[in-house]
């Protein structure tokens, strides 16, 4: 395996950074998680220009342009022989002294990670996943804003340890003011009365790429969507409940706490759709060069 690392590629046993990194140290960095289907990067502009959103927001200088990162990606899928695939970027504030000071790091540190995709068990979309709604709250925007998709995961994780101990797969995560933000790797949408409810960015959440493309199947499609504030009891009183992110893509729940819910049409509609949007991007894209470099 080769993990591409700074400015080239290693052997994946050979691929170190310093225990003296600050996304060690302190996780100060910042990453992005992609999905590679048929050799084409999916939405991989929307990934990037979150990435330097992401990295901006910390104030931290991404070392490549798009381009570059875009060939750093088809060249460590090229190296792994990887057609279908998981890849991870990852940018922290570099090699430093200890210390909080962004200054101490003179160059940022740049990895990425590409794996065969490794499906999610059929049941979980044939069936519906569990999930709790966690105790943990999300970071408030005014702490760790969840638009910076950051290295300092200990929030999500906190969350996660929870789900795990209830034997669920996901925890959502309330905001400090009691209302759904987003699970620890994944946003939220439920069903009810013909309406499709996702929380608003304003609720402190990270604005997910699969969230933002379900939201526009949705508008084309003539379905209603109420983005907003809401409550453990809306969750609980839908009729149906699904998670998205770029790996799970649309996840069906089959519980939410103790309240359990059918793996319904409208989750079914959606996901569907969304395949069909891969497909067709897949498509485009590789009529357009280098096949990962998705299209206009
Ligand atoms: N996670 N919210 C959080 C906290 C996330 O970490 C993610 C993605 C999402 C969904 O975003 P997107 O649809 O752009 O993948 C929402 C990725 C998959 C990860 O942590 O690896």
């Amino acid at each position: 395996m080769y993990v591409y690392l700074n400015k080239g590629l290693v052997r994946g046993s050979e691929a170190a950074v310093s225990v003296f990194d600050h996304g060690f140290l302190y996780g100060d960095g910042v990453y992005e998680t992609m999905r590679v289907y048929d050799d084409v990067v999916f939405m991989v502009d929307e990934h990037l220009a979150r990435l330097y959103r992401s990295a901006s927001m910390i104030g931290l200088t991404v070392p490549l342009d798009n381009d570059g990162i875009k060939s750093s990606i088809y060249e460590t899928l090229e190296a792994n022989s990887l057609r279908n695939a998981y890849v991870r970027l990852t940018l922290s504030r570099g090699y430093g002294p200890p210390g909080l000071d962004p200054d101490l790091c003179n160059e940022p540190t740049f990895v990425i990670i590409a794996e065969q995709m490794r499906n999610y068990p059929r049941e979980f979309y044939e069936d519906g996943i569990r999930i709790i709604i966690a105790t943990t709250r999300r970071n408030p925007v005014g702490a760790i804003n969840p638009q910076i998709k950051s290295l300092n995961f200990l929030n999500n994780i906190l969350a996660k340890i929870e789900a795990k101990r209830e034997g669920a797969y996901e925890a959502v995560m309330l905001n400090v003011s009691g209302h759904i933000a987003e699970g620890t790797v994944s946003n939220v949408f439920f069903f009810r009365d013909n309406v499709l409810y996702t929380p608003s960015v304003a609720c402190g959440i990270l604005d997910g790429i699969t969230r933002g493309l379900v939201l526009d199947i949705a508008e084309r499609e003539g379905i209603a969507v109420q983005e907003g504030e809401f409550t453990p009891d809306d969750i609980y009183g839908a009729s149906e409940v699904f998670v998205t992110n770029t790996t799970m893509e649309v996840m069906p729940v089959s519980g939410v706490d103790d309240v359990k819910y059918k793996v319904g049409d409208m989750g079914k509609l959606l996901r569907s759709i969304y395949r069909k949007e891969v497909v067709s991007y897949v498509k485009n894209a590789a009529g357009r060069g280098p096949a990962l470099w998705g299209y206009e």
